[in-house]
Order: structure tokens, then sequence, then C-alpha cells
């Protein structure tokens, strides 16, 4: 089903009966369609779905939520339809829409169906591309998500180019030796990552690449990592950045060590786990880097700062019974008992 609640909802109160033909005779249809009925208004070629990578997609699917997409037009979301049956449904929209016709209705709705509540959405030209592409990538299955990070570019790297622009753009936070004490760095919570302790080479390329073109948000972390692809020119300027961070840093072997002591790949958690799977888009991210002083400091704080407002279960010594406390700070704890405390 399409429209759930029938095309014309505003026209009529009972539901849609429109003719019904053959799946052979549909597929005859859409085929004429396809060859005869070309709506000049749409331009062959005007998004390249060749170069539409799975980062891409997941920003289209946030600014879906964000813009209000999914007030009106159903997806999935973590094997749930979700949204507002409203408008027409993108479970398979991928299937039965052209890309170049989406492209070109989202960038004007108005240009098509003036008169049934269709909504004009504030995204710049690069965020009209993800939601596009999102939605023309719905239902598709194995779609080839490009991935840029095996573009010839990083086949010839240029490590003196990479190194301008560490020095450019990068060294104002991480610092000119990569130790994370560039001069914005005093401002900045969290701390810029300290490179001179990442061992570069053994960190996955997809990652640094998402995490430099398209910032720490592209990856789960802080917007302080502002997205480079626009600045140091695009994939070829990425390539020679990454090339040097591989050819300088690697890594100091003392942190390197506490995380080579699991077995467990980097960025996955050796703790065995009982708990909520977590929802799709965060189920593709990993952080494969070990931890610094400054991340974990930075991570207690949050963490403290979320756990406060919530109950949790204390042990009192002197009462000898299970208390609920509710974010209390507990002062003195015995080393037998597990006692939260927000100061350690
Ligand atoms: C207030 C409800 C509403 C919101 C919000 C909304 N739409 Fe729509 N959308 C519609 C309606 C109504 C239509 C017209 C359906 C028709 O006439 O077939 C439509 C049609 C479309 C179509 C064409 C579908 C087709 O089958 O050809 C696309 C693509 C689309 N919307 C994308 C978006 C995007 C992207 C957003 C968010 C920026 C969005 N819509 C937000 C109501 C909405
Ligand atoms: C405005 C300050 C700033 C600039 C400029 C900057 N970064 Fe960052 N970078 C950060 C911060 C802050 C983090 C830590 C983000 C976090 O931990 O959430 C970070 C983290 C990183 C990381 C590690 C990501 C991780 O998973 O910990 C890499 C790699 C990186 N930056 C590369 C670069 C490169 C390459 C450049 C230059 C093209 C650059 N950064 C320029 C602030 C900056």
């Amino acid at each position: 089903m399409i429209y759930a609640k029938s095309y014309r909802w505003d026209l009529s109160k009972e539901p849609d009966t429109h003719v019904a033909v053959s799946q052979k005779e549909a597929e005859a249809i859409a085929d004429y369609f396809t060859s005869h009925l070309q709506d000049p208004r749409v331009k062959k070629n005007s998004i390249d779905m060749s170069t539409f990578s799975k980062q891409e997609a997941r920003f289209g699917e946030e600014i879906f939520t964000q813009h209000s997409c999914i007030g009106c037009h159903q997806i999935m979301v973590d094997g749930k339809k979700t949204g507002g049956p409203q408008s027409t449904s993108f479970f398979d929209s991928g299937k039965r829409l052209k890309a170049d016709w989406i492209y070109r209705f989202n960038s004007s709705p108005p240009d098509f169906v003036p008169h049934s509540a269709e909504f004009v959405g504030d995204v710049s030209e690069l965020g009209l591309r993800y939601v596009t592409g999102f939605i023309a990538t719905r239902g598709v299955k194995d779609f080839p998500y490009y991935e840029p990070w095996k573009s010839a570019e990083f086949d010839y790297p240029n490590i003196e180019n990479g190194a301008q622009i560490y020095k450019e753009y990068c060294a104002q936070c991480h610092g000119a030796e990569g130790k994370g004490d560039g001069p914005a760095a005093s401002g900045l919570e969290p701390k810029p990552a300290v490179h001179a302790n990442i061992p570069f080479e053994k960190i996955p390329l997809d990652y640094l690449y998402n995490v430099i073109y398209y910032g720490g948000k592209g990856v789960g972390k802080s917007p302080l990592m502002p997205y480079w692809g626009l600045t140091i020119g695009g994939k070829q300027g990425v390539a020679d950045v990454i090339a040097y961070l591989k050819a300088t840093f690697k890594g100091a072997p003392e942190t390197a060590s506490a995380t080579s002591q699991s077995d467990a790949p980097l960025g996955v958690c050796p703790q065995p786990r009982n708990t909520k799977r977590a929802p799709g888009k965060f189920r593709n991210m990993t952080n494969p880097l070990p931890s610094f002083p400054e991340n974990l400091r930075a991570g207690k704080k949050l963490y403290h700062e979320t756990a406060q407002p919530l109950a949790v279960h204390t042990m009192s010594w002197r009462k000898r019974r299970w208390q609920r406390s509710y974010g209390r700070r507990v002062e003195s704890t015995s080393s037998k008992l597990y006692v939260w405390r927000d100061d350690e």
C-alpha cells in the first residue's frame, strides 16, 4: 500500500477504489510510462547515484527525520514501519521511483502537487542529495554503496600535500606535533585527539575517511572536530592527509598495549553485554581508537551528568540492606560493596 489513507484523503471519506490489473500488465504499463511519459522538467542524471555512500545515506536519514519528512512519509526504522501514514510510503521507494524524479520533486515540490499538503523543507544543495539518495535506496537490496576510500585518489596520495594540509588546518587544534595542544585546544571539550598516540596504520580506513571528510558528527563524535571534505580538496585532500597521518604517527606503545590485551578487534567492546539492541544507525558506528586520559575524563563527566538523574541502587554498609538512591552522592564506601559514587 503506497497511500495508507488513499490518495486524495481530503476529498473523500471513502477509501479509493482503483482499477486493478495483473502484475504482468502493471509492468507493461509501467514500461510504457517509462518510455513515453518523460516529464521534461526532470533532468537525466541530475544525481549521480554511482558515488552515493552509506555515510551520505545516514545523513539523508537524519534530514528525513529532522526536517519532518517522516511526519507524512513512512519508512522502516529498525525493521518497524515508522512515521505518519499520510502521503506515499517510502518502504520500497527505491524500487518504484527514479532518483532523477525524486531529486526534481524534492527541489521544488509545489511544481508538481500544489494541492495536496506537500511540504517544502529548508535543506542545502548537499542535503538535497543526501535525502534524495536516502529515498532512492529504500527497499533496494544490496545497493552498491560507493566506498570513496577505495577510489584512485588513495592509490597515489601526496604526503607533502598532506603535511601542508596538516600544518594549515589540523595543527591549530591537534598541535604541530600531533600532541593535541594547538592554540584552540584549551577551549575545547572534548579535547582534540592526540594524534601522536594513535597507531594510524591500524585504524580502519573507512573510519578515518568519514571522521576527516564528514567530521566528528559523521561518526557519532563531537562536532568540534570539523568536516574537512569541502575545505581541503575533497577525496584527494583527505587521502593525502591520511597518508601523512600514517607516515608520521605510529602510536605510543604503552597505550596501544592496553587495547591489545584483549582479543577483540579495535573498537569492539570486550565485555559481555545483555542490553537492548541499539538503533541501526548507531550499530554501524565503531570507535576503533584506544582510550586516552582526556577522552576518559570527558566520557566520565558525560556519563555522570547523564547518570545523575537516574535511579541507581546503592548499598548502605550500616543498614546492611539495599537502598534505592536517586543520584545521591555517597561519601564513604567499603571495598566489599558496590556503591556508586560520582567522584570516582
Ligand atoms: C505535511 C506532509 C508532508 C511532509 C512533512 C513531507 N511530505 Fe513529501 N509528500 C507529501 C504529499 C501530500 C505528497 C504528494 C503525494 C502525491 O501527490 O502523490 C508528497 C510527495 C513526495 C514525494 C514524491 C513521491 C512520489 O511517490 O512520487 C517525495 C519524493 C517527497 N514527498 C519527499 C519528501 C521529503 C524529502 C520531505 C521532507 C523534507 C517531505 N516529503 C515532507 C506530504 C508531505
Ligand atoms: C577546531 C578544532 C579541530 C581541527 C581544526 C581539527 N580537529 Fe580533528 N578533532 C578535534 C576534536 C575536538 C576531536 C575529538 C572529537 C571527539 O573526541 O569527539 C578530533 C578528533 C580527530 C580525530 C580522531 C577521531 C577519533 O575517533 O578520536 C582525527 C583522526 C582527526 N581529528 C583528524 C583531523 C584532521 C586530519 C584535521 C585537519 C584536516 C583535524 N582533525 C582538524 C578538533 C579539531
